[in-house]
């Protein structure tokens, strides 16, 4: 498993003004490259679809000394995926993805992560809040045969937030062979009647799409604008189906993708709501048919199935109705389709089902332009035969790129000056959209964020407070959450000081 970014053989083209296509660099066309950004089909005819969808463990934690413990163990793993054929994984205690951690507002936890993979990584606690060194980024490396023990105390609000490796240089491939896992905060204050039965009413989904070959291994190209494949996991499983009881169920999302984005949806158009965003619940749910979701970012729904026992109806991408992701160089077939990811068979409803959608959800202190301190750009730029860069410079370890004052307000403006939309995504803080080009956010991304889709061209301001932790020596990341951007250096360093 070796991978650099590197441009030879891409088509150097880009869109004229007129829309004519125009080869850049000496570089040459092919015209199937043009048509499918270079990455290949599965080779694999038999793939094993439509399992019971699988539920990842609940690991709850174990109290010692008033502290939730908590064990996670990186290995090797094997899974089936083309009948007969062992397909070689990466997994956190199982043999892909890993156990759902649920953590308690104001819990102190302390995770003990075991590397066994043969090969270094990191672990890192995507949006959650905590200091620098117990971040989990690149510098937090994990040797094999060793063990890491991140601690810190839980500020967030209740929502979804994930876990997955952060090697520099690596990331893309150790999430790709299966690396990944959810974290669910709840608020023991919370008086919210939503579904909270795991497992039952209260269903994660991770979605990921993988190449999986004839002899049933997954293939990673390293395709340096993305590995897209053509094989939707949910779970860990190929387009598996779920028993949904009849009754309102919540489902939180996870795009757990290298880099394709999922534009959620159901085969009969149903409405659904969506109550939380990456970092907390919205003000009031948001009706909606369609959702769209880049790379890292989560969201939490509701669908209710009430007297629909005996239905059938599939989740699915309507990835063809997204504007503006599919540049002429890096055209993906199934970017421009409609596909399935799961199928729901809608059976009893439980004994107590939760059966009113809240009018209200959740009060979010909305941060006022006026406490800003001070305003950043961030330029994301990806030469056409160079690296991929934030402000003109690619990721190094050895470099810290913005220094920030603890409890500064700041308004981060990101510019997109590329023609492929970028998941911006920063560590340690949540964030709220301010501006999409000038206007309000969607309802539906009016709340806590850590990672937000900047499109072609657009710009997007967020707005955020630094808060509690300082560390003049220990970074944090912000980055392209495409994790081969990521990769490919579209990543920078801050540090909070006092
Ligand atoms: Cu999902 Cu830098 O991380
Ligand atoms: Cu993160
Ligand atoms: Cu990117």
């Amino acid at each position: 498993m070796t991978k650099r970014f590197h441009m030879s053989r891409r088509t150097f083209l880009k869109v004229a003004a007129g829309g004519a296509v125009v080869v850049l660099g000496g570089g040459y066309l092919f015209r199937d490259q043009f048509l499918n950004d270079g990455n290949p089909s599965s080779t694999a005819t038999d793939v094993i679809r439509g399992q019971r969808l699988p539920i990842p463990d609940l690991l709850t934690g174990t109290e010692i000394d008033g502290k939730q413990v908590y064990d996670l163990t990186m290995q090797q793993g094997s899974m089936v995926y083309v009948p007969g054929k062992q397909t070689a994984t990466f997994a956190y205690n199982g043999n892909i993805l890993g156990p759902t951690l649920l953590m308690h507002k104001g819990d102190e936890v302390v995770i003990n992560v075991t590397n066994q993979l043969g090969e270094p990584t990191t672990t890192h606690w995507h949006g959650i809040h905590l200091p620098a060194i117990m971040d989990g980024g690149p510098h937090q490396i994990i040797d094999d045969g060793s063990t890491w023990q991140a601690q810190y105390t839980i500020m967030n609000e209740e929502a979804t937030f994930w876990y997955h490796p952060h090697l520099e240089g690596m990331t893309a491939e150790h999430v790709y062979a299966g690396l990944a896992g959810l974290l669910i905060v709840k608020d023991p204050q919370s008086e919210l009647a939503l579904p909270d039965q795991y497992g039952s009413d209260d269903i994660p989904l991770i979605v990921q799409d993988k190449i999986i070959d004839a002899d049933g291994s997954f293939n990673y190209p390293g395709t340096n604008f993305g590995v897209k494949g053509d094989q939707f996991l949910v779970n860990g499983a190929v387009t598996p189906v779920f028993d949904a009881p009849a009754q309102l169920v919540r489902f939180r999302l996870l795009n757990g993708s290298n880099a394709r984005f999922y534009n959620f949806g159901f085969s009969d158009d149903r409405q659904f709501h969506q109550i939380g965003t990456d970092g907390g619940l919205l003000e009031r749910p948001v009706p909606m048919t369609r959702l769209r979701l880049s790379n890292g970012e989560r969201a939490e729904i509701l669908v209710d199935f009430s007297g629909q026992q005996g239905s059938q109806v599939r989740l699915m991408s309507f990835s063809s109705e997204l504007d503006g992701i599919n540049p002429v160089y890096n055209s993906n077939a199934l970017d421009n389709s409609t596909f399935d990811l799961m199928t729901i068979d809608v059976v009893s409803a439980t004994a107590n089902p939760t059966t009113d959608l809240p009018a209200s959800l959740a009060t979010i202190s909305r941060i006022e332009e006026d406490q800003v301190s001070r305003t950043r750009s961030f330029e994301l730029e990806m030469g056409f035969s160079g690296p991929m860069t934030i402000n003109g410079v690619s990721m190094d370890m050895d470099r810290i790129d913005q220094t920030v004052k603890v409890d500064d307000t700041e308004i981060w403006e990101v510019v997109n000056s590329s023609d492929m939309p970028h998941p911006f995504h920063v560590h340690d803080i949540q964030f709220l959209v301010l501006t999409r080009d000038g206007s309000p956010p969607a309802d539906n991304e009016a709340g806590w964020k850590d990672t937000v889709l900047v499109m072609p061209r657009e710009t997007v301001r967020i707005i955020t407070r630094f808060s509690d932790y300082t560390d003049p020596d220990h970074p944090y990341m912000f980055h392209c959450h495409i994790l081969e951007h990521e990769d490919a250096g579209m990543m920078g360093q801050f540090v909070v000081v006092a």
